[in-house]
Parts: structure tokens; sequence; C-alpha cells
């Protein structure tokens, strides 16, 4: 990873401070910076002056931040409508306040919160607005808080408030070996009394019988040869042809939620026709046929905008479930900060657990 430095670059709208001010205002962090969108060499950490906190926000020292194969699809742009580089990648963030800025309550100095941000967590420290914040219980790890959290809310709003699964359900969850997957199927197993086929590959299948799921071996197996039709709801993170094959499976009523195109990105080949033919052909037509089966691709900041409310409830439903030791990841690997380069490298091997970085 390329180390440079941008230091004492002036935040728009303060060209006509005088220096010594910006220093005074400012404080000097570490973040890690997209570069480019190649497969190598596309990570820089660089030092930065980070603003005092606007109104309403605060600064959150930060202590742990999670990595995600999103990560890595958005920083190849594959994803449509994310951030170009440069930016600082990171959706989630767990750390101390450490500033608070004009009119922001509801937060102290020194209190431990979490966040889920669009970009930002990979640095020392961030200004983030209060109402993302939230208050980390007490006695949790921060590297427990990162490892769980975008990839368990994510997971807990498609189950409950997307697809509304209860007992008795049947769903679908494919990829439920990765981080998302494996949340499904914890999360379903605290429902209680949902049926649940997992696809995965085969030297998973044991975990996934452990959680509740009759593996599918994906490599080998076709999945609608296997999961009977009618079931309530198919998780679908592979997208291309297999967004439709999902929904396929469906009874009258049910949904499949889409929520990434991983096939978009195998290997480091990009196949931006696979995210077309997902979207045309699995999302928009099937919501053609008037057969009452529904489909739709999750997108947490779209449903954000929709529910309002619903970030806060669902992180603090996820940060107590942590905190009651109900949820987490099946394998957590810590790396520095610095190594981010090497942490997106662990994305694209099998079996890669959960990623945490920390400043
Ligand atoms: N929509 C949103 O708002 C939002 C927000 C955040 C993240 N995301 C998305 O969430 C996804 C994150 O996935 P993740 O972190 O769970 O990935 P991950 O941990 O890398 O896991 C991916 C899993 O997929 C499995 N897999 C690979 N090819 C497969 C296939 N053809 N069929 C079925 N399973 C297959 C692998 O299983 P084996 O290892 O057993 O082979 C692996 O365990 C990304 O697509 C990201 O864009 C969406």
């Amino acid at each position: 990873m390329v180390r440079d430095s941008v230091r004492g670059i002036p935040a728009p709208g303060r060209a006509m401070l005088d220096p010594l001010s910006i220093e005074e205002a400012s404080m000097l962090v570490r973040q890690v910076h997209t570069r480019n969108q190649d497969a190598t060499d596309f990570l820089a950490v660089r030092e930065t002056e980070l603003p005092e906190p606007g109104p309403g926000e605060a600064t959150v020292r930060i202590e742990a931040a999670g990595v995600s194969y999103g990560d890595l699809l958005q920083q190849r742009g594959v994803i449509p409508g994310t951030p170009k580089p440069p930016y600082v990648p990171g959706f989630d963030l767990v750390g101390k306040v450490e500033r608070v800025g004009p009119g922001a309550g509801g937060v102290h100095t020194g209190q431990r919160v979490a966040a889920l941000v669009r970009v930002g967590g990979y640095g020392e420290a961030l200004n983030v607005p209060v109402e993302r914040l939230l208050p980390v219980p007490d006695g949790v790890e921060p590297v427990s808080v990162a490892a769980a959290s975008l990839n368990y809310f994510i997971a807990h709003q498609m189950l409950h408030r997307v697809a509304r699964i209860e007992r008795g359900g049947k769903i679908l969850v494919h990829g439920a070996s990765g981080g998302v997957g494996f949340a499904f199927l914890q999360l379903a197993a605290l429902i209680g009394g949902v049926e649940v086929w997992g696809t995965a590959s085969a030297m998973n299948a044991d975990l996934l019988r452990a959680h509740g799921a009759t593996p599918i071996d994906y490599r080998t197996e076709d999945f609608t040869r296997v999961v009977p039709r009618g079931i309530d709801a198919a998780f679908d993170p592979v997208g291309g042809r297999h967004f439709r094959a999902s929904h396929s499976l469906l009874r009258r009523g049910g949904v499949m939620v889409g929520y990434g195109q991983n096939d978009v990105l195998r290997g480091d080949r990009k196949n931006m026709l696979v995210g077309a033919v997902g979207f045309l052909g699995g999302i928009v037509l099937p919501k053609l046929v008037p057969d009452g089966r529904r489909t739709m691709f999750y997108n947490a900041w779209s449903l954000e905008k929709a529910q309002p409310h619903a970030y806060r409830e669902d992180l603090a439903a996820v940060l107590g479930l942590v905190a009651r030791g109900l949820v987490g990841p099946k394998a957590v690997t810590v790396l520095p900060l610095a190594d981010a380069a090497e942490a997106f490298a662990a994305l694209r091997e099998p079996g890669h657990g959960k990623l945490v970085l920390t400043p």
C-alpha cells in the first residue's frame, strides 16, 4: 500500500481562515483512501486535517471498523451509485466520542458509540452526525461490535422489515457460510421454528447444519431442485441469473430479496452484464408478472430514507444481541489500519471470516 501525505489541504469553505486557526481547529488523522478502481495498488494511507465537528456532529476516535465484501465491490466500481476514488472506505465504525459540535445533543465525550456510515470507517477518527451514533452497551469490546454491526444489521432488516419472517417460515439463504449469510442463520434461529436452506461450499456443510440449515453445495447441486417450491423468502447476494432462479421457488406472497451481485466480480474479473441481467431479469421483469410473488433489491440506505426510525431501532437491536452474546461471526481476524490492503486481499480468499481494522 502506498503511503503518502496530503497534510494541510484546507477543508472546503475555510480558504479565508488564517493557517494557524485551521491547525488549532482541526486534528491530524490517518485515513486509508482508495486511489483508483484497479485490482492492485489501490489504497494509500494519508494524513488529513479533520476539521472541528460541524453543527449536530461529533468526532469519533475510531477503535475498530469492519471490512466487508461490499468494500471491495465498491472500490472496483461495480456497485452503481457508490463513491468514486478517492474516498475513505468503511461502512461501519465503533469508537469514543472525542469532540462534540454545536447543538449536538445525546452524546458526551468519552462515550463509546457505533455507527453505520457510507464511507469513512478506515481511519483514526471521523466526524459523524450524532443521530447516527448509538451507544455501545457496557462491557462489549469494540472489535465484537465492528465484527457484527453491518452484516447483522442488514440481515436483521431483510429478515424482519422486508420479508417479515415469523415462526413457521421457510427461507433460502445464499452464501450461508459468508458474513451476511451466517448472520441470517443466527437471526432465523432466534426467531425459532424457521426452516432454512443454505447454499455454501461442501466444506461448510457441517457449519450450516450446526446452525439449523439444510446445506446445499452450490458447486455441485442445483438449489432449485433441492429446495421445495413454496418458500416465503430467498435472500440472494449472488445476482445475475441467480435472482430469477431464487424467485422461482417462492410461494404466492413470498419475496426474493436481492442485496448484492457478487457474481459481477469473480476473482479479479468484472462482468457488468451480470449486473444488468440480475437487475432487469431478476428484479424488474418478475414485477410485471401478476403472480403474487415479489422481488426487490434491498438497499440499507434506501430503506432508511423510507423508514427514518429504522436505522436506530435496528442497530440498537443488533448491539443488544451482541451484548448478550447471541450473535457474532464464526471467525474474526483483526488487522491494523495500515494493513487495509491485506484485508482487501483476504476478502478474495474462501472462508476468510470477518475482518476488522483497528487504528
Ligand atoms: N444492499 C445493501 O445495502 C448492502 C449493504 C452491505 C453489504 N451488501 C452486500 O452484501 C454482500 C456481502 O456478502 P458477504 O460479506 O456475506 O460475503 P462473504 O463473507 O465474502 O461470503 C460470500 C459467501 O458466498 C458464498 N458463495 C460464493 N459463490 C456462491 C454461489 N455461486 N452461490 C452461493 N454462495 C456462493 C461463499 O461460500 P463458500 O465460502 O462456502 O464457498 C461465501 O461464504 C455483498 O454483495 C455486499 O455488496 C449489501
